[in-house]
């Protein structure tokens, strides 16, 4: 990054993502979740919390820090991030259990609907002088059957070669690094972009202290993240990861899984091409 542009915050990216995800209809679809079931996950979370105190002989000084520390993450718009790094691969995974195909990974906050629609062989929207060797990944969509899929959408999203996501920092240009890549008449696509650099979580507000105060770090692997969409299909939402990717073996958001691992090779001329075919089940299935 150069001197004049404007540093991403935690908190900008927080706003964005709480903003965001305010927007998105699936946050509403709970509203009619029965009494029995919100008391017995809500007893169950809140009984892990109680077993945590007694089992760590947790101090008043040490509940009265994780209340100012609750708040701040609240105050500073945070709640995505945090549930996401921490919690989101635990739903995902549970979710996981019950699909076919292609595995999933997390969606994580960053994800931006109606993103430009593209050709099946694209290149997705960069600036001029867009930093990072040139990636292409190339592959077929099919139905778990072998069915290949025409139409279908491969909206992509990821960080660029510093790590930072369009929409979420304020020197990236909206729609960087985006796009809905819809496949040929064989399924096929082939998507020209840029390698993305791990990403940091913010380490400048709450989030990060208590990464700092615990001893851990705060990076993901490099990863694409990449949702595929096809008309009586179940969608998948997943991340595609690089062998021998720095914090692959430690991602903070524990969202690998080594079937989500490309290798893109050199084709001679500087860009880097893999291969990954996408699988969706029917939607009857669900
Ligand atoms: C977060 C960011 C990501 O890019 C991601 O894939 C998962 C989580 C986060 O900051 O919460
Ligand atoms: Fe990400």
């Amino acid at each position: 990054m150069t001197a004049t542009q404007e540093s991403p915050t935690a908190a900008g990216a927080g706003a964005n993502a709480s903003q965001n995800f305010r927007a998105a209809a699936s946050t509403r679809d709970v509203a009619d979740t029965p009494p029995e079931r919100v008391a017995a996950v809500v007893t169950a979370v809140l009984q892990g919390v109680h077993d945590a105190i007694h089992d760590h002989d947790v101090t008043y000084p040490e509940f009265q820090a994780a209340k100012a520390w609750l708040m701040a993450v609240g105050e500073g718009g945070e709640w995505p991030l945090f549930m996401d790094v921490f919690v989101e691969h635990a739903v995902e995974d549970q979710v996981a259990r019950s699909q076919r195909g292609t595995k999933g990974s997390i969606l994580g906050p960053y994800y931006l609907p109606d993103q430009v629609r593209l050709a099946s062989t694209c290149e997705l929207p960069r600036r001029q002088d867009e930093q990072g060797t040139p990636l292409v990944l190339e592959g077929q969509v099919r139905d778990v059957d072998g069915t290949s899929l025409p139409g279908a959408e491969v909206d992509i999203w990821h960080a660029d070669a510093d790590g930072y996501y369009s929409g979420f920092a304020p020197h990236v240009p909206e729609g960087n690094l985006r796009g809905v890549v819809v496949t040929d008449q064989e399924g096929r696509f082939a998507i020209t972009t840029v390698q993305p650099a791990p990403y940091q979580i913010p380490t400048d507000g709450p989030t990060g202290q208590l990464i700092e105060a615990a001893g851990w770090h705060p990076w993901r692997p490099a990863h694409l993240h990449i949702q595929v969409r096809a008309e009586g299909h179940r969608p998948v939402t997943t991340q595609l990861y690089f062998t021998g990717g720095e914090w692959l073996e430690s991602d903070v958001a524990e969202a690998t899984k080594p079937e989500l691992i490309i290798d893109p090779q050199d084709d001679g001329t500087g860009t880097r091409r893999a291969t990954y075919d996408f699988e969706l089940e029917p939607r009857s299935e669900v």
